[in-house]
């Protein structure tokens, strides 16, 4: 039996080294080694277009500098793991965020950076393994997400992990659909286990 830490600095059990396992990802703890795959994926305006964000305009070695000093650093509002296959390879990155504990709810963000790996099932497989570690180890009743409104691959990946569509966001010229799975959802979507 793995020995966990017990350890819920915001909200979540952290992983502590260990990796969490969906059928076709590990998740881990992101590690000084993601460094060049997470500056050639926000570096990429296809990828920031999809997730209504700017286009990274720093070099590399000052994103390198800003990274090393807060990769592995606790935050109480963020759970940042990396996405890898079940052979080790760095696809992408899931996160939990805008962690508020006295609503107890976060939001969740995904991004498969390696475009070999979209349209797969790796996202889904790799949201619902975040969906799942946070609500067995934290007491959080709601998990949210934005995403906008013509990214039709990200909105069926979510609706295969149960989330449903809660509303509509006009931000900074972009559309966006607002999506959920509550706690009752999820829980009926395990089946009672
Ligand atoms: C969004 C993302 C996480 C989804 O992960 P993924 O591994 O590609 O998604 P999945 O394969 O699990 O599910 C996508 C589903 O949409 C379908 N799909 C793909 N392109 C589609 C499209 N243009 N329109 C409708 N459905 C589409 C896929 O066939 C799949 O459905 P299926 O399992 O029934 O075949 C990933 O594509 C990604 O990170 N993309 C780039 C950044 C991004 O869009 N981020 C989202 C920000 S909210």
């Amino acid at each position: 039996m793995k020995l966990w830490k017990h350890t819920k600095f915001n909200g979540i059990k952290s992983i502590n080294g260990n990796t969490l396992n969906g059928k076709k990802i590990r998740l881990r703890e992101k590690k000084l080694a993601d460094v060049r795959n997470d500056y050639q994926w926000q570096i990429d305006p296809e990828l920031s277009e999809l997730d209504a964000a700017p286009t990274l305009d720093v070099s590399f070695s000052a994103y390198l500098l800003d990274y090393s000093s807060n990769v592995g650093r606790k935050d109480r509002r963020r759970f940042p793991l990396a996405i890898e296959t079940l052979d080790g390879k760095h696809i992408g990155n899931c996160t939990c965020y805008d962690i508020n504990i006295g609503k107890a709810e976060a939001q969740v963000g995904i991004m498969i950076g390696d475009k070999d790996f979209w349209g797969k099932g790796y996202g889904a497989d790799a949201m619902s393994t975040l969906v799942d570690h946070i609500y067995k180890t934290s007491d959080f009743k709601r998990l949210y997400l934005k995403t906008l409104d013509w990214n039709k691959r990200a909105q069926k990946c979510f609706s295969k992990c149960g989330f449903t569509i809660s509303g509509t966001l006009r931000r900074d010229g972009y559309s966006f659909l607002l999506m959920e799975l509550k706690r009752e959802e999820w829980e009926k979507g395990r089946g009672g286990q």
